[in-house]
């Protein structure tokens, strides 16, 4: 299974053999403070995990207590059964009674330098209103909205209006195009979109209502598009169909009582790249995802009453909704927003922001990291860190070089680092220091948390031994697992359950080394990492076989230093088609176009015709290896032309 990437990262992982302890000052007021500490939470979460979930979800409000902690029969997991509930409630009006009422639940900052704070009071008023506009519309429990928005408080206010009202909310990333976005309402069939005239980027506006314009024409389920008002751009309004959001809550009542709601009601979908061309709608649920997202928060980042966090990701990825969202409101705790480019206007925008705001906590993604690594150490000198007390990863494996530089020059040697391991699937933090308790290894995502069985297996589910890779899989239900594909139950138990039987895997290969800690070694399927984003293989040659001149195409990633992987597409065209460098711009732009900029290849390669088996099957192993500049190696007998190798080899520009 591990393929020529995975053998690399294993050599170059187990190099870095240093560990790094939590220091005594860190430990001292951690919610975890010590390895033992760890060591007898995670027991007796083992022994009995239902116990440890119930009581995380007793640190929250219920209206009705839950009958049953857990039921389970593969693949299908309930938690807290029977319980009634409401996310919004829990993240704002729980607040609202004790000195949590005037606290600054969100600082806003945008991209050309404007600063707006919402109170937990001010911001459970916005989402009321809204709540209220959005059932003028005729919304109800059930009903999915889509939110296709730059990153304003609106786009938090209005999953959390969704939440509240038992609508469930669809955000599809602003960067998404029209294409991708048509396809998301589609399937979930959205009745509503949220969107706004535009949004910061890189100091150009995002023509986002152009987009729902376009997207909305093909798909018919949509009746109303609430537009916000952000950056007075010039859009087209059609007033048989879009609303401004500032005219639907100035008629809209401040009071909306929280829906009680089961605790497997629908909260979200959010939609992923699988090993298919069709995204996944990945479905999670209210009562289980509150849970965990809120006990991660609280202990993964040692959450302080006076702490100031800043995840850096979009609420378009799951990273924004589990711990830019839900995760900090649930605790009650202030949260950093930026909407804008990390470099605009200049390199060193993030370090301001953090000095500026007194950040706390930073969480952002390692290729981040990396590309502030190569602007260089001058950039974040120029700011006062000195409020940084722990720092996060997330999304891609970190190259230790990296690690030890955000440790050295972020977090001035010190601040702790969590690299946290999850996915969109596990809806929150599944593999991760504890950062009073557990020593870091640069690299390595270190233990299961307590409460979660994930280990390294072989093929027949079995653990592999300590110094050994194989399939990263989670044994039992955790609360905020993805509970359904939307629409295809079936496809949801096939890829996740039956190939490891029993076992919910992963996607991921991992190792783990001699202490148990384990090393992620990145997906062994046809999906790519780029920067931290899931791209599937076979939703870019889909997008490319749609341009009229592309005959057949096959994607593969090639390792990458800034962005982990890059994305390279072999191509062969239709008869008469002449390959020039003019039409290699013309794909990546249309691949950009059908999809999102994120997935525009690196790379484009023409070829006259792809290595295949006997069977058809194209050989993706050759081309990873042509992709990466090596030689090929191994068994290429079962080629169908042999011919077909060596010019590809020779094609390179
Ligand atoms: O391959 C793993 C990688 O990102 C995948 C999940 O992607 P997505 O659903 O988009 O969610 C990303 C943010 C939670 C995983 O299957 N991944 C995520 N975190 C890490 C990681 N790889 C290594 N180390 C991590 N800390």
């Amino acid at each position: 299974m591990q393929n020529e990437q995975n053998e690399r990262s294993i050599s170059v992982l187990s190099k870095e053999e240093r560990s790094y302890a939590p220091s005594a000052a860190f430990a001292k007021t951690a919610s975890v403070p010590s390895k033992a500490a760890r060591a007898k939470l995670s027991a007796a979460a083992a022994r009995s995990p239902e116990k440890f979930w119930d009581a995380a979800a007793r640190e929250l409000h219920w209206f009705k207590p839950w009958r049953k902690t857990l039921q389970w029969k593969v693949p299908d997991a309930k938690w807290f059964v029977g319980g009634k509930t409401n996310l919004s409630y829990n993240c704002l009006d729980r607040h609202l009674d004790g000195p949590r009422r005037n606290k600054a639940a969100l600082i806003w900052e945008s991209e050309p330098g404007k600063v707006r704070t919402y109170t937990y009071l001010q911001l459970h008023r916005e989402v009321c209103l809204f709540a209220n506009a959005l059932k003028g519309l005729g919304v109800k429990p059930g009903d999915r909205v889509a939110i296709y928005m730059p990153l304003v408080p609106e786009a938090v206010v209005a999953m959390l209006a969704c939440a509240r009202i038992g609508a469930v909310h669809g955000v599809v990333f602003g960067g998404f195009s029209a294409e991708a976005l048509r396809d998301r309402l589609n399937d979930a069939g959205a009745s509503v979109v949220v969107t706004a005239d535009g949004g910061w980027r890189k100091g150009a506006i995002l023509r986002l209502k152009d987009a729902v314009d376009e997207a909305v024409k093909g798909a018919p389920t949509v009746k109303a598009v609430v537009v916000l008002k952000h950056a007075d751009n010039e859009i087209t309004i059609d007033e048989t169909r879009d609303h401004w959001w500032h005219r639907l809550t100035a008629k809209a009542s401040p009071v909306c009582p929280p829906e009680k709601l089961d605790s497997e009601h629908p909260l979200f979908i959010l939609y992923t790249s699988g090993s298919t061309g069709k995204p996944k709608g990945i479905l999670h649920t209210t009562g289980g995802y509150m849970t965990q997202t809120a006990w991660t928060m609280k202990h993964v980042f040692d959450l302080k009453e006076t702490d100031v966090f800043w995840c850096t990701a979009d609420v378009g990825w799951v990273t924004g909704h589990s711990y830019l969202a839900y995760g900090p409101l649930l605790n009650g705790a202030t949260a950093v927003m930026y909407e804008g480019a990390p470099l605009t206007p200049q390199p060193d925008r993030f370090w301001s922001m953090i000095s500026r705001h007194s950040v706390s906590i930073f969480y952002t993604a390692p290729t981040a990291i990396r590309t502030f690594m190569r602007l260089g150490e001058e950039h974040p000198a120029k700011h006062d860190l000195s409020s940084l007390r722990l720092l996060g990863t997330v999304g891609e494996p970190i190259n230790p070089e990296a690690w030890r530089w955000y440790k050295k020059h972020i977090g001035g040697d010190r601040c702790p680092i969590v690299d946290t391991w999850w996915q969109t699937e596990t809806g929150a933090i599944m593999i991760s220091p504890l950062p009073g308790a557990t020593a870091a290894k640069p690299g390595s995502a270190t233990l299961p948390l307590p409460g979660i069985d994930a280990d390294v297996v072989d093929m027949t589910g079995k653990s592999v031994p300590l110094g050994s890779g194989g399939y990263l899989v989670v044994r039992r239900p955790w609360p905020s697992m993805l509970r359904t594909i939307w629409g295809d139950a079936e496809r949801y138990r096939k890829q996740y359950w039956s190939q490891i039987p029993g076992m919910y895997f992963t996607g991921d290969g991992a190792r783990k080394d001699k202490d148990g800690y384990l090393w992620i070694l990145g997906r062994i399927d046809d999906v790519l990492n780029v920067s931290g984003h899931r791209l599937s293989t076979s939703e870019i040659e889909s997008a490319l076989v749609g341009h009229p001149f592309v005959a057949e195409s096959a994607v593969v990633g090639r390792p990458d230093e800034l962005h982990g992987q890059a994305v390279v597409a072999f191509v062969t065209l239709k008869g008469g088609k002449i390959p020039s460098p003019e039409l290699k711009e013309l794909l990546r732009e249309f691949v950009a176009k059908a999809i999102g900029s994120i997935a525009r290849p690196a790379e484009i390669r023409f070829t006259d015709s792809l290595p295949k088996t006997r069977s058809g099957k194209i050989m993706r192993r050759l081309l990873r290896e042509i992709a990466a500049g090596g030689a090929v190696r191994g068994d290429v007998t079962t080629l169908e032309d042999f011919g077909i190798l060596a010019k590809l080899q020779q094609d390179e520009e």
